[in-house]
């Protein structure tokens, strides 16, 4: 055995001079079946002679240089020519593989029956454990490790299961192109220390972890033209890289390396989705010899149950894809479904994550989607100090929509003021009585010495304030329709107008967000009698709905045109300009109304019934109004205050405050967007509150139907 525990150094065994590679003749090479996207519509497609003729020229150029082993091949197994599949060799060991696919499992006996004579000693990773041999596990001939690719066939699991059993440090890298499914299809460590790669094939982190292990003039990316011509899929043999197709640049680069490209016509091979190292298996292998001590490794594993309406919410569906996503791996251990509709469903998973930053990254995803994660309520929540005023603590938890509840001192306490973006702040309990508070506060209001949360130990999000499971799920189908029909219009019409009336009737809070195309469209004559029925308590929008209002009260015109003939005016575009300074010239809107001057419109409404607005800033020069908030943290904060207590927003055609607006507000209240673009309709609808409501419709004509239908409501007696 060369990797006995006595030898403790860093150095590699010498290479003999003639390498060894294990090849399978192609006598039952075909494609009959799609495992990968090569494959695809390729069955049937190889050829007899060419797969004969190539495989035999590639076996001539590696047997003029190294010696050649042969397995029998066995019919009904036509991927056996892939003998990198076989095992991973380092040293005396074999670590064979498992197959993921079916159509390879029975492989597997073949592979383990010859390493076995040939005299080396056989790992074999526990059932399940999908683990692909050389296709994905690839030791860097320059130092004491491995790069392993996961994600498509490999599993992240086995990654650590390696580097536990074989103690080597495993450099694990997420596939994330299903044309590159196996590490040796886009990823070739060379003798010298250097990398040819794709770097299109990787997740964002495992580019990362090339770039910080491989220092820059060693890496050798390569083109996606190159990479799909297989040249990375390369067998090196002293200076000689014996790969498929090379484009003449890249065959300069690695010449300017000192080594020679060889490239063999493989494209029979390729059908099947291989080509020059897929087809041997090199058996001598050094193995890596490392100090004492386990190998370092970054991987996390951390089982949590999922407890939640896992399937009528989509919630399962939505936790794995969060997981893989991220580039974690699951397995699931224990399954208890809910009865009937209205129970709960518990998942118990084992989740696995490259780094710790990534676990961390997967929980809060976990959190959000509404799960309770039993492990970590277990847990109290971790606070750290703020040190820099407006500064947060690095792994700050960042809050959402949703009621969060924090583990402190053995008690949960509901955070304050809830909103997303926001983070947690919490505040000792003066003497052990009252308990410890915690509220959402924004970064920029963070003071020296606050305690924040960081990471997601402690915490419980409840994404379900209202309603059970099953109104959740029609209110999901309803507003999963992006472009509404004029029948569906009218039916959310309805609904909104049946909500607003029920608020209204029980003295509740109807918050408007508006932007100036409610002028443009002729729906300020209709909001203004929403205004004067007292369904609006306050109204947030910036300077120009304002502007325009009061343009359309003194001239009839919104930007110069005439809004009742549609024409534009003869010097109109003069008229806003003239509409703000005469505002101005009373000292304000409320001004204005006493000294008769403005006399009808929105404003004028809200100035009368004494409704709060709040116009947050411009950044247009024809304005201010004097009552336009310029100072934008001062107009966030006002509102901030004007939103308490509302139980339904009505966002219409605005998407800038609306957005705004939106983060500010807490999951339960009602959110009604409406705009002509579906995409800032649904934009809202997306924050994950299943209380927002996209409707995709002209503003003007929204505002029509809502007020006759409020008008209907009205006449009604409640029931
Ligand atoms: N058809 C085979 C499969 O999909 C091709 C294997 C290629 N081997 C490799 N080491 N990349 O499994």
């Amino acid at each position: 055995m060369t990797s006995q525990p006595g030898a403790q150094t860093d150095r590699h065994q010498p290479l003999p001079e003639r390498p060894t590679f294990l090849m399978c003749p192609p006598d039952h090479f075909e494609i009959s079946y799609e495992i990968n996207p090569w494959m695809e519509g390729n069955i049937g497609q190889s050829r007899r002679e060419p797969v004969v003729a190539q495989w035999r020229a590639l076996y001539d150029e590696i047997a003029a240089r190294a010696a050649v082993e042969l397995i029998e091949p066995a019919r009904g197994l036509p991927d056996m020519v892939f003998s990198a599949n076989a095992a991973l060799i380092l040293g005396r060991r074999a670590i064979l593989a498992r197959f993921r696919h079916a159509e390879r499992r029975p492989e597997e006996p073949h592979w383990r029956q010859w390493l076995a004579r040939r005299g080396f000693e056989i790992i074999e990773p526990p059932e399940g454990l999908y683990f692909e041999g050389a296709g994905d596990a690839l030791p860097d001939p320059s130092a004491p490790r491995l790069w392993m690719g996961y994600g498509i066939r490999s599993l992240l699991e086995a990654c650590d299961w390696l580097a536990r059993t074989v103690n080597i440090e495993v450099l694990p890298l997420r596939l994330v192109d299903r044309r590159f499914y196996h590490l040796d299809t886009c990823l070739r460590p060379l003798a010298d220390g250097s990398l040819v790669y794709y770097p299109g094939a990787f997740d964002e982190r495992s580019r990362r972890l090339i770039e910080e292990t491989v220092p820059e003039p060693m890496r050798v990316p390569v083109e996606e033209a190159d990479a799909l011509g297989f040249a990375c899929n390369a067998v090196q043999i002293g200076r000689t890289l014996i790969t498929s197709r090379c484009s003449p640049e890249l065959v300069e680069r690695l010449r300017a390396r000192g080594l020679e490209p060889v490239c063999k016509e493989l494209d029979q091979f390729m059908l099947a989705g291989g080509a020059a190292h897929c087809l041997v298996l090199r058996l001598d292998v050094a193995a890596p010899v490392r100090a004492r001590g386990p190998a370092a490794t970054t991987y996390v594993r951390r089982v949590v149950a999922l407890r939640g309406h896992l399937f009528d919410a989509g919630l399962l569906a939505r936790a794995m894809d969060a997981i893989t996503d991220a580039g974690g791996s699951h397995e699931t251990l224990e399954f208890h479904a809910g009865q009937r509709r209205e129970d709960e469903s518990t998942v118990r998973l084992a989740i696995a994550a490259p780094t710790p930053a990534i676990m961390e990254l997967i929980l809060g995803q976990l959190l959000q989607l509404g799960g309770v994660i039993e492990e970590l309520v277990e847990q109290p929540a971790r606070l750290t100090e703020v040190e820099a005023d407006g500064v947060a603590p690095d792994d700050f938890y960042c809050t959402t929509i949703h009621p969060t509840e924090v583990h402190v001192d053995g008690t949960w306490v509901l955070a304050e003021g809830q909103r997303m973006d926001g983070v947690l702040v919490v505040e000792p309990a003066a003497g052990g009585d009252p308990p410890a508070r915690a509220r959402v506060a924004l970064i920029r209001d963070l003071r020296r010495g606050q305690r924040v949360v960081v990471g997601v130990d402690g915490l419980r999000v409840h994404t379900r304030s209202r309603g059970g499971a099953i109104e959740d799920q029609e209110e999901f189908t309803f507003m999963s329709s992006a472009v509404s029909s004029e029948r569906r219009v009218e039916l959310a019409v309805d609904a909104v107008a049946w909500e607003m009336d029920r608020i209204h009737r029980r003295g509740g809070r109807i918050v408007l967000v508006a932007g100036p195309v409610v002028v443009h469209t002729g729906g300020v004559t209709h909001l203004s009698e929403l205004v004067r029925r007292g369904y609006v308590q306050a109204l947030l929008s910036g300077n120009a709905l304002a502007v325009h209002d009061v343009e359309h009260a003194l001239y009839g015109t919104s930007l110069g045109i005439d809004m009742h003939s549609g024409l534009t005016v003869h010097g109109g575009h003069r008229h806003h300009l003239r509409a703000i300074n005469t505002i101005r010239r009373c000292g304000g809107m409320r001004q204005a109304v006493e000294q008769g001057v403005l006399t009808s419109g929105l404003f004028y409404e809200l100035v009368r019934h004494d409704v709060s607005f709040c116009l947050a800033g411009s950044i247009r020069d024809d304005g201010p109004l004097p009552e336009t908030m310029m100072d934008l943290v001062a107009a966030q904060a006002e509102y901030a205050r004007l939103l308490q207590g509302a139980e339904m927003i009505l966002m219409l055609s605005s998407m800038l405050h609306a957005i705004g607006t939106g983060n500010m507000t807490p999951a339960g209240v009602r959110l009604v967007c409406v705009d002509i673009n579906p995409a800032v309709a649904t934009k809202l609808a997306d924050r994950g509150s299943i209380e927002s409501r996209p409707i995709v419709t002209d503003v003007g004509l929204f505002l029509h139907l809502l007020v006759a239908q409020i008008e209907r409501l009205a006449t009604t007696e409640p029931q």
